[in-house]
């Protein structure tokens, strides 16, 4: 039967008939659209469905890399929402950055598939037939039309669309080739329009590279670009208050994706191990060795196998280091306004009376030297008010009205008369500790029967009679993605955790969801899930508070 003729005989029956279309394809023109599962209840969240286009015409060569496919199904992803004219077709919205997302790939049959979301019209709990064929018949294929075929859309755009994220992605290997952590373009626009609005400031004051760290970089696309190179090292960013360190340090966390033209920030390409080294008091914190930073806790408290439900500030910048550097990372960011300052520094008055024999914390001021040294591990660190800080720098740069100077030769200068050693503590060497392994049924997404995994915005993951608080895992960007990462906690445990460390567990994981488009997870046909890198992965897995590790 036509599709047309099925939604009039259920005109205005209940809900539930709408059943009736579930698990059917119904050829269109050029395309066809199946309905992978249909809700039988219009207060639900929207049925699913999966439109499948094999006429596309869409050149192979915009789409034989991984790379260029993201690029590709970003640029559909973007079209298709701009072309949406009925509030009852939905995807989910797209944002500053380009992500690699569940919303569409290429089959082995070279067919374009792409996912949507469809709410069923209703008037109270009673089919609307007319209502449903205008959104199905008219509607729909007008969006189709116009974003899934090649010759309707805007070859010029999708090319640049493509060419960006290539260009992107060749800074991302400049910065492994040239040793260095950050590219920040000249004309860069860091600032964003406010604190909850990832859009770019207007008549913002746009990045200048200081001419000692200034390169030029000639990109794939034939473009050449000039802009400031951070290198591999200590790097201190000073400055007064409200001279746009914050911000500068915000766009380095950003640049772990990338961004699209016009966002201010495309331009601004940062290894992608980066990771945000916080103070998250009251963090749940199993099983793990913070006793390369705190040991001698009161009352003979293990740091070696530290456990605790509430862990104070300077204990959880521990732990968040540590485990930072045990997901792999080699590359922390740390931000003066988000960090415990008994962590940071200990100055030499107080050192008179809290002596180095009773204090558990060694501060990270005599470790940052030593981690780079020993293990090339990398740092950004804001400062304003800890001048030892500039002792153990190998550059320093200062924010002066949101232009960025480059101080290390003043500060080396300045150094020269005056006593620029740091106290040697002989504390014990540092280590790295290696990934661990989870005990056997710590993770139990099950609430009764059902599994439920949910995200509140980007601060809270439901993950069955548990909630983990995410909300200071501040390079997890939206509600889709701590969904997804949510499901990848407990899938890639189910699938690698008794046979893997927690580190190999995620990432083969990770591998999977790229060769199955995300058909892995739980929701086969939803178009929202969006990929973590690993660290937001491993982090969460972290705060769920039934996790317990072998050591
Ligand atoms: N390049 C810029 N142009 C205009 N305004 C900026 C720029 N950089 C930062 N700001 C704004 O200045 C304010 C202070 O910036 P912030 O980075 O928090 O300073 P700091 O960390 O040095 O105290 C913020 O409101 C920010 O949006
Ligand atoms: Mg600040």
């Amino acid at each position: 039967m036509k599709l047309k003729d099925i939604l009039l005989n259920i005109d205005f029956k209940g809900y539930k008939h709408y059943k009736i279309l579930e698990k059917k394809e119904f050829y269109f023109k050029d395309f066809s659209i199946f309905f992978s599962h249909i809700q039988s209840d219009p207060y639900a969240p929207p049925s699913a469905a999966i439109i499948k286009v094999k006429s596309h015409n869409i050149p192979l060569q915009l789409r034989d890399s991984f790379d260029k496919r993201v690029a590709l199904i970003d640029y559909l992803h973007r079209e298709f929402f701009r072309n949406i004219n009925d509030k009852n077709i939905i995807v989910p919205k797209p944002l500053q950055k380009v992500l690699y997302r569940s919303i569409g790939f290429f089959d082995n049959d070279d067919t374009l598939v792409f996912k949507i979301n469809i709410q069923l019209p209703a008037k109270g709990r009673r089919i609307l037939a007319n209502e449903a064929i205008k959104i199905i018949l008219n509607n729909l294929p007008k969006i189709v039309q116009n974003s899934l075929f090649y010759d309707s859309l805007d070859k010029d755009k999708l090319n640049k669309h493509i060419e960006l994220y290539l260009d992107q992605q060749f800074i991302r290997d400049f910065l492994k080739k040239n040793n260095a952590l950050v590219f920040i373009a000249n004309g860069s626009i860091l600032p964003r329009e406010s604190g909850i609005s990832d859009k770019p400031l207007k008549n913002a004051i746009k990045f200048i590279s200081p001419s000692s760290i200034e390169v030029e970089i000639k990109l794939p696309s034939g473009n050449i670009i000039r802009g400031a190179l951070i290198k591999e090292g200590v790097n201190i960013i000073t400055g007064g208050g409200f001279h746009g360190k914050t911000t500068l340090l915000e766009a380095i966390e950003a640049g772990i994706y990338n961004h699209i033209k016009g966002d201010g920030r495309e331009f601004v390409i940062t290894r992608d191990d980066a990771v945000k080294i916080r103070a998250e008091d009251g963090r749940y914190v199993a099983d793990l060795d913070i006793s390369p930073f705190i040991r001698n806790l009161p009352y003979g408290k293990d740091t070696k196998r530290f456990y605790t439900l509430d862990s104070s500030g300077s204990t959880s910048q521990a732990a968040n280091i540590i485990e930072a550097l045990e997901a792999g990372s080699r590359f922390i960011l740390i931000d003066e306004d988000t960090s415990a300052t008994n962590f940071m520094v200990k100055d030499e008055i107080i050192s008179n009376f809290i002596t180095h024999d009773i204090e558990p914390i060694i501060p990270f001021l005599y470790r940052v030297r030593e981690i780079y040294e020993k293990y090339k591990i990398s740092s950004i660190i804001i400062t304003g008010g800890v001048g030892e800080y500039l002792k153990v720098a190998d550059r320093v740069f200062l924010m002066r009205e949101y232009k960025m100077e480059d101080i290390t030769i003043k500060v080396k200068d300045f150094f020269k008369t005056k006593n620029s050693n740091i106290k040697n503590y002989n504390y014990e060497d540092f280590y790295i500790i290696s990934p661990r392994r989870l005990k056997e049924n710590v993770i139990n997404p099950y609430k009764g029967k059902k599994i439920k995994i949910k995200s509140k915005d980007k601060t809270t993951i439901i993950f069955g009679n548990y909630s983990i608080d995410t909300s200071k895992i501040e390079t997890i960007i939206s509600s889709n993605q701590l969904k997804t990462i949510g499901e990848i906690v407990y899938l890639s445990y189910k699938k690698y955790g008794k046979k893997y460390n927690i580190v190999d567990m995620v990432e083969k994981f990770l591998e999977d969801i790229k060769i199955n488009n995300f058909e892995n997870l739980l929701v086969k046909d939803s178009p929202s899930y969006i990929l973590p890198r690993k660290y937001e992965i491993i982090f969460a897995l972290h705060r769920l508070r039934s996790v317990r590790y072998k050591i």
